[in-house]
């Protein structure tokens, strides 16, 4: 029987811890450092996501068989590359491959170079060329931080005087902490968004069943641009002809071109497209699972996780499917979130037991839940179809009670409307 240890502490690693705990081959899970909330199915690690010399020295102590990286700074930073020179197994991108998300620079110089759909674009590293640039285009125009900055590095402006403001802002001020000293300025996208996950190995893509995040804050797509506030599996209106376009003209491509690059890319390879009137178009390319997609992803797939972590990283077909069901779920967030969010603001009723509540920032003292982060609790609903789970998601989450948090109560509206 194996042991793992899950790294990150979000939503996400709650529903990969939980995975792993359902396999008949994981004996133990352990998360580095997780949340309190994950507690029914991991034994927490306090050791920091970055700290890569205590995570291999637990690993090699503990004799842990896979380690499993959920969040996106480790991969940046190497982790996998560090736990590879040890002789240790790891699931995700070395650092070479994981740039794909690192740098959005790259990941357009790449689309560009080997012919994948995405939005027309220029790099920009001076604002005054950038401003320049800037006075010649159609608006909207989405202005891109180039580095990691939690999904909220992009900006839609709707004028040239908001896409100055922002793009000066980013370059000259520091906004998302030097993220966007260097800037892509991208052609605005109209379309339906989908997010498509696959396992990926060298050249092999086994793609996942897709999912619909709901970026902006607020109902109706209004708002700031957030980390997600809710997620759906599957998402029936996107036909399936625009599924396989994604496929074969956008992640199986990549995949080969990173092989080509020498940038072997191994782990989960996650797809933001935007189905538009002239085809499907790629957004952007992150290196791991979404969050939240994955906590209805999981919830849906069939298969022993374990099993198909260690046939992916072994070069063998996984085997797995996904379930009839439609999953939906729920962000409750920190009032003011993104632009603050709240720590120790109490939280009632979370029913602790239930597999379909995942926490994203959760503290606990003497038995109570608080929050401790912006994005906090998100809580599913399964269902026959998308009205179903709507009805049981938002049922949980009228039952929890908190001053400080906040949900979106449109989750899934694009899948009603058809
Ligand atoms: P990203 O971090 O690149 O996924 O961007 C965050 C969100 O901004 C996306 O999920 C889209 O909703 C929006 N977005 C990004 N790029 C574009 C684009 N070129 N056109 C329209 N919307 C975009
Ligand atoms: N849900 C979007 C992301 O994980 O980047």
């Amino acid at each position: 029987m194996a042991k793992v240890l899950v790294i990150g502490s979000g939503g996400r690693e709650h529903a990969i811890a939980w995975a792993f705990s359902k396999s008949l081959e994981v004996e133990k899970v352990f998360v580095a450092p997780g949340n309190p909330g994950m507690e029914d199915v991991a034994e927490l690690i306090n050791i920091n996501v970055n700290d890569f010399d205590a995570l291999i020295s637990f690993v090699k102590t503990n004799d842990i068989d896979l380690t499993f990286v959920g969040p996106e700074d480790p991969l940046v930073n190497g982790i996998v590359d560090k736990f590879e020179e040890e002789g240790l197994k790891i699931f995700g991108p070395k650092a070479n491959a994981a740039i794909l998300e690192g740098s959005k620079a790259f990941s357009k110089e790449m689309m560009k170079k080997y012919g994948i759909p995405t939005a027309k674009y220029e790099t920009f590293t001076d604002f005054e060329k950038a401003k320049a640039y800037l006075e010649k285009q159609e608006m909207p125009i989405v202005l891109k931080a180039d580095g990691l900055a939690a999904g909220k590095g992009v900006i839609i402006a709707q004028n040239l005087e908001d896409a100055l403001t922002n793009a000066r802002l980013m370059m000259v001020e520091g906004k998302f902490n030097g993220a966007g000293n260097t800037l892509v300025i991208e052609e605005y996208l109209e379309g339906e968004e989908f997010s498509l996950l696959a396992f990926v190995k060298d050249e092999n893509v086994f793609p996942m069943q897709i999912a619909q995040d709901h970026k902006r804050a607020y109902d109706n797509d209004k708002g700031e641009n957030t980390g997600g506030m809710g997620a759906y599996t599957p998402v029936t209106h996107i036909p399936e002809s625009a599924i396989n376009e994604a496929l074969e003209k956008v992640m199986k491509p990549m995949a080969k071109a990173m092989v080509c690059e020498s940038r072997n890319y191994q782990g989960i390879l996650y797809g933001g497209m935007m189905l538009t009137k002239n085809g499907v178009k790629t957004i952007e390319f992150n290196c791991r699972f979404g969050d939240p997609e994955t906590e209805v992803i999981l919830q849906a797939l069939c298969g022993d996780f374990y099993k198909i972590c260690q046939d992916v990283l072994d070069g063998k077909k996984p085997e797995y499917s996904f379930d009839d069901n439609t999953y939906l779920g729920v962000v409750m967030a920190s009032t003011n979130y993104p632009a603050s969010s709240t720590k120790g603001a109490l939280i009632e009723n979370i029913n602790e037991s239930s597999p379909c509540i995942f926490h994203m920032g959760t503290a606990k003292k003497e038995g109570k839940y608080y929050t401790n982060g912006g994005r906090v609790l998100f809580v599913s609903g399964k269902g026959k179809n998308i009205q179903e789970a709507y009805d049981r998601a938002y049922r949980s989450v009228k039952k929890i009670k908190s001053d400080s948090l906040f949900y979106r109560s449109d989750i899934g509206f694009k899948a009603m409307r058809g």
